[in-house]
């Protein structure tokens, strides 16, 4: 479980960038799903700090670049940021200089008990060696009543964006690299109850899920290839410890089944999120 943790933390230090130019810009578009699921109101934009209401202390566990920070600031939240990657916490900080973003693990929270009246962290679980040790620890720092909120990638079959290139490995057979350290299946969580069941595990109540889909437009099918290689960690591992020819074929499978998407403009691919939350129960 170390040993995953440690290679996790040293592929975000090198991808934040990468992972920012593509990927932040889809994961941007389940904030405000995500943020109304952890129970931030959708208010009118904050213009002075003393707008600030009691009661809406936010957390936003592995915050990446800061985007549902910053919007759960907008919604008129008092928002908190944590990554592990102190490459992401400094690209958060240099987007949005007025939060407080911190580094630290999403699996040892540096706050105390009740500390927040809404949590949430989009698109965590798929990096963790131990998911609910994070999930205990995201309840554990959530005031009586207070919401967690969770997004997952969906089934490859349904996040296509990122389903292609699953399916071009898996249809080349290309192995994960020897060194690569074993980790949770990545789509664990998006089977059907998965995210209810943890988080009702972690002694959340009245834990409820949505579907979140959309089409993402892009340029080209150069732009997903790009983005995907130099915004995710497992994944990009697999494609770039292969040989050569190995590599040629993985994208040749991947052009071949991004062309049903390809049109006169580009690429107009399916993405697909389930997000879920629960409640801490009341005091
Ligand atoms: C897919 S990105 C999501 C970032 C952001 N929430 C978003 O939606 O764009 C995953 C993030 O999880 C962070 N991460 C990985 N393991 C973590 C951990 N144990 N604790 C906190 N953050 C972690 C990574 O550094 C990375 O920023």
């Amino acid at each position: 479980m170390e040993a995953f943790r440690r290679f996790e933390q040293a592929g975000w230090e090198e991808r934040a960038a990468g992972y920012d130019r593509l990927l932040g810009r889809i994961t941007a578009r389940v904030v405000d799903p995500l943020l109304d699921a952890a129970g931030v109101p959708a208010g009118s934009h904050v213009v002075d700090a003393a707008d600030l209401r009691a009661g809406n202390r936010f957390l936003d566990v592995a915050c990446g670049s800061g985007e549902a920070s910053a919007r759960a600031a907008e919604r008129g939240a008092r928002p908190v940021g944590v990554d592990l990657s102190a490459a992401m916490v400094g690209l958060a900080r240099s987007r949005f200089p007025a939060i407080d973003f911190r580094q630290a693990s999403a699996e040892a929270l540096p706050f105390a008990a009740a500390s927040f009246d809404a949590v949430a962290g989009n698109f965590l679980l798929h990096h963790l060696a131990e998911p609910q040790v994070a999930v205990a620890e995201c309840a554990r720092v959530l005031a009586p009543g207070g919401r967690l909120a969770l997004s997952v990638w969906d089934l490859p079959e349904r996040a296509r964006f990122v389903g292609v290139l699953v399916d071009a490995v898996a249809e080349v057979g290309a192995a994960p690299p020897a060194d690569l350290p074993p980790g949770p299946s990545f789509f664990r969580y998006a089977e059907s109850g998965a995210l209810i069941d943890l988080l009702h595990a972690a002694g959340l109540t009245g834990a409820r899920s949505t579907t979140v889909a959309f089409t993402q437009r892009l340029a080209s099918a150069d732009e997903l290839w790009d983005g995907l290689i130099d915004g995710t960690v497992r994944t990009s591992a697999t494609v770039l410890a292969q040989p050569a020819d190995v590599r040629a074929a993985i994208r040749a499978a991947f052009n071949r089944l991004t062309t049903p998407y390809t049109d006169a403009d580009g690429l107009a691919i399916a993405v697909s999120a389930v997000i879920a939350s629960g409640a801490a129960p009341p005091a």
